[in-house]
């Protein structure tokens, strides 16, 4: 089950959290991974980690609102591991701020990442997903990482809200255009609760800012206890559910959304 034995993939974002643990299972499955970021020190050492000495994975620095990067870190993926079969749009950015307190340049950076470097990546990965597609079972894969916040409404932050709400029906709108071009390529989304990382520790720190206080701690257990299955999530619950969205595994799939939030949504 969910191999990605031959398969390339490039995943944004991929230098800490829950980017980085999707390119460590993808190694483990059998792909090859090439990890785009704007943190070059964390992003390299990710690499050399998953590499192993078998030149399985490659870093290249790729700030996802610019063109030119997306078109480089493409280029390279290719030119090094031959052709391109799963894009991951997995870099991101949390705001943590209310509508009242948010400025004009704060919306700029987070549609610019959340939102530009989707459409971007999307759009200049088509051709080699588009190739690689046609001699596959079940075409080429891209997952994008959306949020309950993309189905729900979220209460910490209007503006990511917006943006995620954008890759859930963008995701949509991607899958029917390639069915309807006849692109063997699967567009499929992913919406987990609140996990573990970085991002994770700023909702607490929003949460906690709201309420306040500086009591980060109880701001997290506040959070946690809007998951029903009684814990947060962590890189790898998330992570594996990419992994099935990009393989084989989950070739009747297209235009889904997968829910991977201990709960959240259902209440
Ligand atoms: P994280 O903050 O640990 O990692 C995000 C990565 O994106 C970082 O390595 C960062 O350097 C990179 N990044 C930021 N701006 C970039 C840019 N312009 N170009 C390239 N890379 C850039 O966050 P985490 O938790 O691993 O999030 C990954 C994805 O999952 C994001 O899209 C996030 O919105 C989404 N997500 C996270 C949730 C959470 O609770 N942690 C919940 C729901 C969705």
């Amino acid at each position: 089950m969910n191999r990605l034995d031959g398969k390339v993939a490039l995943i944004s974002g991929a230098a800490r959290g829950i980017g980085a643990e999707t390119a460590r299972l993808m190694v483990e499955a059998g792909a090859r991974v090439a990890i785009g970021d704007v943190l070059d020190e964390q992003g390299r050492e990710t690499a050399a980690a998953l590499a192993g000495g078998n030149a399985g994975a490659l870093y290249r620095r790729l700030d996802v609102t610019r063109e030119e990067d997306w078109s480089a870190a493409i280029a390279e993926t290719v030119a090094r591991f031959g052709g391109l079969d799963i894009l991951v749009n997995n870099a991101g950015m949390f705001l943590g701020k209310g509508i009242e307190e948010a400025n004009l340049a704060e919306w700029h950076r987070l549609a610019g990442v959340n939102l530009t470097g989707v459409f971007l990546g999307t759009k200049l990965a088509l051709p080699a997903l588009r190739a690689r597609g046609e001699h596959s079972p079940h075409g080429s894969a891209i997952v994008n990482l959306a949020s309950v916040a993309g189905l729900v409404g979220s209460q910490l932050d209007p503006l990511y809200s917006m943006t995620k709400g954008g890759v859930t029906l963008f995701t949509k709108s991607v899958a029917l255009e390639c069915a309807r071009k006849g692109y063997r390529i699967r567009v499929n989304s992913i919406h987990p609760g609140v996990i573990d990382t970085d991002m994770g520790a700023q909702t607490f720190a929003a949460r906690a800012r709201y309420a306040g206080t500086n009591d980060v701690e109880a701001a997290r257990q506040r959070a946690l206890s809007t998951h029903p299955i009684g814990r947060l999530g962590t890189p790898t619950d998330i992570a594996k559910g990419i992994v099935f969205l990009a393989s084989d595994d989950a070739g009747f799939m297209t235009g889904a959304g997968l829910v991977v939030d201990g709960g959240l949504t259902a209440q």
